[in-house]
């Protein structure tokens, strides 16, 4: 297969975590992939550790930057068959402990860079025949989720603006999908633990016991990245405006 025939995916904030799975499993199933992040300098690392990866560090939230992101892709990979917007950010707080630039800070990376992802891929994925765009947003954002309400409103947003997006792009050759992980073992949650902890009023590794009663364990990265493949691959022509959850039952049980 030559390289302009070789599908190619963007994973945006994929230096670490969920992303940096998410790019692993789509070159190991042959993807050339674009890692980018924000941080400049972990993006390169990122890339130099996959297989034909390549990176081109992106802001999310910055409009030229995501352009630059899409047109820099196409120009050096050829095509652009999938994009993976997953560049998120939290806080934990109470709503009225919020204040409005705490809520941008959330919005701007896990709404509006999500938005200006899926708004600039989309004309370089049909002008490549078509392929699929998967957004990770979260269960936070199909429920009430207390200290973090910022951000599920943020992914609330995310998977109303993905199935819309299927719906104006289905007879365009482009799907658009969205997983909804509960809570995963990646530095957007441990380093925010002890702050779940004290509103919470549980003892020290207190919120590890919480997530293994509501949820068995914490996820691992890797479980969102099939996850992801799953929709992405061209044998699931069908699937669009999907909200796919995983979570250890997490959200489909009261006790
Ligand atoms: N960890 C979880 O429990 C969980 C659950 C559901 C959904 N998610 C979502 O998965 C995605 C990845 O989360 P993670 O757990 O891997 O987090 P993480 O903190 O481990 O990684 C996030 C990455 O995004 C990058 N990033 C932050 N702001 C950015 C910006 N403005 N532009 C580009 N890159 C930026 C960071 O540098 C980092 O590399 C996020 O959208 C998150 O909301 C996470």
């Amino acid at each position: 297969m030559s390289s302009t025939q070789q599908r190619t995916a963007i994973v945006t904030g994929s230096a670490k975590g969920i992303g940096l799975a998410v790019a692993t499993e789509l070159t190991a199933r042959g993807y050339r992939v674009v890692i980018s992040d924000i941080d400049a300098e972990a993006s390169d690392r990122a890339a130099a550790s996959l297989e034909g990866a390549i990176s081109i560090p992106c802001d999310v939230r910055d409009e030229e930057q995501v352009k630059a992101l899409v047109d820099g892709a196409v120009e050096q990979l050829g095509r652009l068959d999938l994009m993976v917007p997953n560049a998120g950010v939290a806080i934990v707080a109470p709503l009225l402990e919020t204040d409005l630039a705490a809520w941008r800070t959330v919005t701007s990376v896990n709404l509006d860079g999500v938005f200006l992802c899926l708004r600039y891929a989309a004309p370089a994925i049909m002008a490549s025949g078509g392929g699929n765009m998967v957004a990770i947003a979260s269960v936070t954002g199909v429920n009430g989720t207390a200290l973090v309400g910022s951000y599920a409103a943020a992914k609330a947003a995310v998977i109303n603006l993905s199935k819309t997006l299927a719906v104006e792009l289905r007879d365009h050759g482009v799907r658009v999908n969205a997983v909804l992980p509960g809570f995963i073992g990646t530095d957007l949650v441990m380093d925010r633990a002890a702050e779940f902890e004290g509103y919470l009023g549980l003892p020290a590794g207190g919120f590890d016991g919480l997530i293994a009663q509501k949820q068995g364990r914490y996820g691992t990265p890797e479980e969102v990245a099939r996850a992801v493949a799953f929709l992405a691959d061209p044998e699931q022509g069908w699937v669009t405006g999907t909200a796919l959850t995983l979570d250890g039952g997490l959200s489909g049980s009261l006790l």
